[in-house]
């Protein structure tokens, strides 16, 4: 028997759905093979966890305790509540499974760009999870949400082929989308990636990702985020934990090598070399402080500002 995939319509902006399925669509049994068991494809949060990060116990506890964080940014109040929430850039559907399962939250829509994921999730078919194969850019809610998380998606919404006034076009087309889905006093939280020195993307390493690991993506700076949601939301957290993602990084690149007899088979010695590679270089930016990670939580303004953010001259400004 054939199983035809679907493929995702065409992302308006940032990674395309190709470049997606190059990274996300190498197998499911790979990325099982060195994740841990929720599929958190992002920074675990590691505050009061001791332990090995290539325990799958430990590392797991990280992950929930991850998922946890995003859904108290989010508002996330209870099933009874019928608490209904958008995760934009779903993954394998962790951050569903968990909402769901810990009955914080009744109904969640995934969205993601890769077959190989929205498969994943569909086949599981759990109760109160609507996976989407559908780029945030084309999502519209049937209903407004009570609240929004995306982790590790944003890194994926511009490309580098933009120029600065594009990119914080396409940041601030993201947030007044998720003003309009969220119901009035919405919560929000966003976990990303982003440069933190000089480096940007022109560093050996950016190189390196954006050549054989993540083709076209580039990663957002603080004042672009902030000056993209500024007339949508207030920020209520904000948090830089570089840390957190050296330490999950360890522990994947150290799950990878035992597991490597199995995931050359799956992926070659060649595919094997380039992931090790990449986890280990994407550490050392992070202890580096080449690049951070952010967690910030956002509350919807009631009425946008009328005040839009613009760059001049690849500088940040904002215009009345
Ligand atoms: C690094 S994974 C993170 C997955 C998950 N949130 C987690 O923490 O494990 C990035 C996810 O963003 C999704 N993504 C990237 N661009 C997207 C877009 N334009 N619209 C929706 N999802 C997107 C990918 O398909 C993938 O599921």
């Amino acid at each position: 028997m054939t199983t035809t995939i679907p493929h995702a319509p065409a992302a308006r902006s940032g990674t395309s759905p190709a470049d997606i399925a190059f990274h996300y669509d190498v197998g499911n049994e790979f990325y099982a093979l060195w994740l841990d068991r929720t599929m958190s494809y992002s920074a675990a949060l590691w505050d009061g966890i001791d332990g090995d990060p290539a325990d799958g116990d430990v590392l797991a506890r990280a992950q929930r305790a991850k998922l946890d964080h995003h859904l108290d940014l989010a508002g996330a109040r209870g099933h009874s509540t019928g608490f209904r929430l958008l995760d934009v850039g779903c993954g394998w559907g962790g951050m569903a499974a968990h909402a769901v399962g810990s009955g914080r939250v009744q109904q969640v829509t995934g969205l993601t760009l890769s077959p190989a994921q929205h498969a994943h999730m569909s086949d599981r078919a759990l109760p109160g999870v609507l996976p989407l194969l559908e780029s945030w850019d084309a999502h519209t809610a049937v209903r407004p949400y009570d609240g929004i998380v995306s982790v590790g998606a944003f890194e994926h919404f511009v490309t580098d082929r933009m120029g600065a006034e594009q990119r914080l076009a396409v940041y601030g087309a993201y947030f007044e989308k998720c003003h309009g889905w969220l119901k009035p006093g919405g919560r929000m939280s966003l976990q990303t990636i982003a440069y933190d020195d000089q480096t940007g993307p022109d560093g050996p390493v950016g190189r390196f990702v954006a050549a054989s690991i993540f083709p076209g993506m580039t990663l957002p700076r603080l004042a672009e985020i902030t000056a993209a949601c500024d007339p949508y939301f207030s920020v209520t957290v904000l948090s830089a934990s570089p840390d957190d993602y050296a330490r999950t990084l360890r522990g994947w690149s150290a799950r990878l090598l035992r597991a490597r007899e199995q995931a050359e088979e799956l992926v070659g010695p060649e595919g094997f070399r380039r992931y090790r590679l990449y986890l280990r270089a994407s550490e050392s930016t992070f202890l580096r402080r080449a690049a951070t990670l952010y967690r910030i939580g956002f509350r919807r303004r009631d009425e946008p500002l009328r005040t839009a953010p613009a760059v001049r001259g690849g500088a940040v400004g904002s215009v009345s």
